[in-house]
Parts: structure tokens; C-alpha cells; sequence
């Protein structure tokens, strides 16, 4: 372990070419729904994560998008195995850790950390700060040169917190300095790989950029990998290189930044698309061209998702061989290699304008 985490350490792969460093092939999470009395037994199944697959390489951001309850947590946690996956298989940095143990994942656990949604509910009260990020250096038993301490007070430095304050605590902070202790946390075993599961949604807004800015600086100066969920993609779009979209536990598009935004192929990634505000477009975006999708009905239940393409119900271009055939993740003619897409009824590929809003109603489809 180094004492040179500042953010000077030089970047050892260029953002998104890096070696493949964390690959994730049917990943699949289902959590059981018992009943029955006065047996209890398992009466169904949450399909949380249904089958993923994906690769995070070396370096890279990528983003996990999609509406709540599609299952970017579960996604999120089972990368770092907080969760135990159901099938599938991931291997970090080409070992198989699936179903590694405890004392197998133990050094992998100190590459791969998580910053979580909520910065009030994610740091112990009764905590200093410097006891939080200090946590993760003495569970593994690691004593950098010069000193924990002093490098605590380096970490506080690199978020943009003062090192003076080492011994306040979590309520001493607001939000938006709370989630750089998170980081300053996540940085404290200099891992390769962080998951940060929407964290700046429980932030005010005027504060969430500083915040995305931080991460980005990390990713980009440390050579740090994320995986960095949202569900909203105007936050995403500035920080991915590469993006994956979620529907009911699926991916259902994947593809680089610029061939993702600029020409969607799948029906859902296109209507979330229409839904982030002109300002954030990029200058090529002719603004007011764009056509408003308004995705009407819920996500139906993950507990009985609908069968072949699990957009449909949602979808305007449905036909009967959606309700029928579970559309692959693919490459489809006209898109960019590495863009992939779950859809037999695919989009043109354009954003071009239509007259009007397209108001979807489940009860019509
Ligand atoms: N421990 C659990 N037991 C049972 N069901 C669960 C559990 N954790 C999550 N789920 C269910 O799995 C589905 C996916 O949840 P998940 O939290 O991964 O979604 P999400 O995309 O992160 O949503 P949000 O945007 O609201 O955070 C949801 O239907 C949720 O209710
Ligand atoms: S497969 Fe069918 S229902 Fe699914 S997104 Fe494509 S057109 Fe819509
Ligand atoms: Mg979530």
C-alpha cells in the first residue's frame, strides 16, 4: 500500500481500454417468496436480475441506467457479492469469484468498493470520520507508511474536505460533504473498481454536480473503474463512457456514450432519452426536434414479469412475436460495434422529430 493516493497517481490505463476487469456472464438474482403454513415454503420468486451479462474493463465508467425497481441494487450488489447470485457467473480480474468464500474474497473485496445512495444512512453517527474511513484499513489489517492517520488526512484532502477535521462527526457535515467522506472511504484501500449506486440522488441538486465531478476526477486521475448507477441519464451521460439500460431486471441496451444517446435502438432507451431535458443535449442535438415519449403504466411486477419481451406491455411497437420470443442481445444492423440491442422491432437509429408526444397506456397494449 502506497501513501501516494493523491490525485496525482499516474493513470495506468486509458479510460475504457483497459483489460477486461470485471466480467459478468447470466448473472441472475431471485429472491424467494415464502408462504404456506403451517410449512413454509417458497411460493414464488422476485426476479430481481434475471440473466445479465457485462463487462467492466480496466479504467472505465460505466453507467447502469433504468427506472426504480429494475434491479441496479441487486446488480450493484451482487457485483461486489454483498449478495450471493442465484446463477450466472462473474469473474474479477479473471478469477472466478462467483461463490468465492469469506477468506477467498477477502482481497478482492479490498478492490472492489461500493458507495451507496444514502450519505446520512451509509456512515455510523457514533463514528469520527476518521474511524469511518480508517475502518476499511484496519479490518484488513493495513498500515500505510507514515501512519493511518496521516493518511486519512491525505483522503480528506483528495475529496475536498479539511484534514482538521478528522475527529467530527457524521452530523457535523451536510449531505454533499457526507458523500465525500463515502468516497474518502472507498478510497481508502486505493481499490480498482468502485460501485457507486446513485450517489448523488439523495443530494440537493445544486450541490449533486460537485459531487459527480469529484467521482469523475477519481475515475479519471486515480484510473479507478466504475460502475455508476442512475436512474436519471442526464447524470450518467457526462460521466459514462459506456452504458448499459435496465428493464425489469434485464439489459435491454448497451453501447458507448455517443452511439447510445444519438442513436437508440431500443424502444425504452429512446423514451428515457426523450424524458432528460434539452439543456443537457449535447450541442449537436437540434433542441425542440427531439420527440417527447411519455412512458405511461408501471414497471409491471418482477414476481411474474411478462413473458417474451418484457418491454412489452409498455411498448408501441409490440406485435405477437414479442409476447412469444425473448428478443437477444445483439449487435443489429446499423449500430456501432460494442451496441447492443434486446429488441425484435428495433428503432431506425435516428432521433428525428415527431409532431407530437407519444402517450403510452398499458391498458391499450
Ligand atoms: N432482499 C430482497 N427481497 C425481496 N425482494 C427484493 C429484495 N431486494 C430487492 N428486491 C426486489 O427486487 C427488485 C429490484 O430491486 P432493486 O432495489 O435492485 O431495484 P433498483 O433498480 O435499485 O430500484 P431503485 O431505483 O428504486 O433503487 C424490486 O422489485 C425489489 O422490490
Ligand atoms: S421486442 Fe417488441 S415489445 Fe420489446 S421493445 Fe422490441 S418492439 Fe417493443
Ligand atoms: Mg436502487
Amino acid at each position: 500500500m502506497g501513501d501516494n493516493t493523491t490525485l496525482t497517481k499516474p493513470v495506468e490505463s486509458a479510460p475504457g481500454t483497459g483489460e477486461p476487469l470485471l466480467e459478468v456472464e447470466g448473472l441472475t438474482k431471485h429472491f424467494p417468496i415464502m408462504g404456506g403454513f403451517p410449512v413454509k415454503r417458497k411460493v414464488g420468486a422476485v426476479q430481481a436480475v434475471d440473466g445479465l451479462d457485462l463487462t467492466v474493463h480496466a479504467g472505465e465508467s460505466f453507467g447502469l441506467v433504468g427506472e426504480s425497481g429494475c434491479g441496479k441494487s441487486t446488480t450493484g450488489r451482487l457485483l461486489t457479492r454483498l449478495l450471493e447470485p442465484t446463477a450466472g457467473r462473474i469473474s474479477y480480474a479473471g478469477r472466478d469469484i462467483t461463490h468465492a468464500k469469506r477468506k477467498q474474497l477477502a482481497p478482492v473485496r479490498s478492490e472492489i468498493q461500493m458507495i451507496f445512495q444514502d450519505p446520512y444512512s451509509s456512515l455510523n453517527p457514533r463514528m469520527t470520520v476518521g474511524s469511518i474511513i480508517g475502518g476499511p484499513m484496519e479490518v484488513n489489517g493495513i498500515k500505510p507508511p507514515g501512519g493511518r492517520e496521516r493518511r486519512i488526512r491525505e483522503l480528506l484532502e483528495t475529496v475536498g474536505l479539511n484534514p482538521e477535521h478528522y475527529n467530527r462527526f457524521p452530523h457535523e457535515f451536510s449531505g454533499g460533504q457526507r458523500q465525500r467522506i463515502g468516497v474518502a472511504r472507498a478510497l481508502a484501500l486505493e481499490p480498482k473498481l468502485i460501485v457507486a449506486d446513485e450517489p448523488v440522488s439523495a443530494l440537493d441538486v445544486s450541490i449533486q454536480a460537485q459531487v459527480v465531478n469529484l467521482l469523475q476526477e477519481v475515475q479519471r486521475e486515480l484510473g479507478i473503474a466504475f460502475v455508476f448507477i442512475a436512474h436519471d441519464l442526464a447524470i450518467v451521460r457526462h460521466f459514462s463512457q459506456r452504458l448499459a439500460v435496465m428493464y425489469l431486471g434485464k439489459i435491454v441496451e448497451v453501447g458507448d456514450r455517443e452511439s447510445l444517446y444519438t442513436r437508440p435502438r431500443h424502444p425504452y432507451t429512446h423514451a428515457l432519452l426523450s424524458a432528460v431535458p434539452e439543456a443537457v443535449l449535447s450541442e449537436d442535438d437540434e433542441a425542440g426536434e427531439r420527440e417527447r415519449i411519455r412512458l405511461a403504466g408501471d414497471v409491471p411486477s418482477p414476481i411474474n414479469p411478462p413473458s417474451g419481451c418484457r418491454f412489452r406491455t409498455r411498448c408501441w411497437k409490440a406485435q405477437d412475436k414479442c409476447a412469444t420470443e425473448e428478443p437477444p442481445l445483439v449487435r443489429i444492423s446499423g449500430s456501432t460495434e460494442g451496441h447492443l440491442t434486446a429488441c425484435h422491432f428495433p428503432e431506425e437509429g435516428s432521433t428525428t422529430a415527431r409532431e407530437e408526444d407519444i402517450v403510452l397506456d398499458t391498458a391499450l397494449s
